[in-house]
């Protein structure tokens, strides 16, 4: 199945397909691609990809426009993670070409967060040299290295003792230094795979806010799997409602609410029905058989 860009109706809610006007509803714009007014496209085509005899996708299309923030949703197993993976590069294809606005993968500077922090920290570094590592593997001199993190650590005002070593934080100060570590090669693309799915409430809370501000202030493409729905609205501009197996797209919707999102928004009458109309695909995908 093919699938263009969501288009939003006047209910607040995308339906791929439909070729209405984008809403205007946001207080903070994130910041503008630099180059031009066009907007920069993922283009997805073709892609297939099996399991020995399981089929996860195949012949999967998508286009998803580039600086935004995308959430990824849909039933437990109908590969959200193997989606990431195959995109960012980390995992082969049987089949099919990604392009991110014509750039192959490899031409696209990408950076990935893992679901489990505790594997994703070199424990035998501080939380700084793991920060640093990914300069060091680029071959950046060490006074490069330095300005660039001293850079980043203060426009996110991180409140870490960051000549700690990784097993010395929480769950959440670990995840932070991932994502900081994620950040330092200045990505072009942005995947979190559940990153706060280990973490207690407060600190997915925290933690909410921290990526929004990351995205406010690089408006770098992100795109976010969640198994949270709360969280997949909250957290972006459009949420990718996926199906169960043979994976296709079942919607993409565009969620058009002011950013920043603190937590009251997910009270906001517009929030919930955006909420319960995810929910409402979902329910009808995973009852399909
Ligand atoms: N390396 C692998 N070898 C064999 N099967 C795999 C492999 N990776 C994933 N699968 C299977 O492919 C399907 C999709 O997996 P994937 O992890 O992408 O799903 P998901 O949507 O991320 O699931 P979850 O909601 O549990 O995170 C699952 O049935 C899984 O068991
Ligand atoms: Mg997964």
């Amino acid at each position: 199945m093919t699938s263009s860009v969501a288009r939003v109706s006047a209910d607040g809610i995308a339906r791929v397909g439909e070729d209405l006007p984008h809403p205007e509803r946001r207080e903070t714009e994130p910041p503008m691609p630099k180059t031009s007014a066009r907007q920069r496209m993922i283009s997805i085509q073709g892609l297939k990809k099996s399991f020995g005899d399981t089929v996860i996708y195949d012949n999967f299309d998508i286009e998803l426009p580039q600086e935004e923030l995308i959430s990824i949703f849909g039933p437990n197993g109908c590969g959200k993670s193997t989606l990431i993976n195959m995109i960012s590069g980390l995992m082969p294809m049987d089949a099919g070409e990604v392009l991110y606005d014509g750039q192959t993968i490899k031409e696209t500077k990408i950076s990935y967060v893992f679901q489990n922090y505790r594997e994703a920290l070199f424990p035998w570094l501080r939380a700084i040299d793991n920060i640093h590592y990914p300069l060091k593997v680029m071959g950046l001199p060490r006074r490069t290295r330095e300005e660039r993190v001293e850079q980043l650590l203060a426009d996110f005002e991180i409140k870490i003792d960051l000549n700690a070593y990784p097993y010395t934080l929480s769950g959440g100060q670990q995840q932070t230094v991932s994502i900081l570590r994620a950040l330092v090669t200045e990505p072009e693309v942005l995947f979190l795979d559940e990153p706060f799915s280990a973490l207690d409430y407060e600190m997915t809370l925290f933690m909410r806010e921290q990526i929004q501000k990351i995205y406010l202030k690089t408006g770098t493409t992100t795109l976010l799997v969640s198994h949270d729905l709360e969280e997949a609205v909250q957290l972006a501009d459009k949420v990718l409602l996926l199906t169960r197996r043979p994976t296709r797209v079942a919607e993409i919707v565009d969620v058009g609410l002011p950013w920043p999102r603190t937590t009251q928004v997910t009270t906001d009458s517009r929030f919930v029905d955006i909420k319960r109309h995810c929910l409402e695909v979902f329910w009808r995908e995973v009852k399909a058989s």
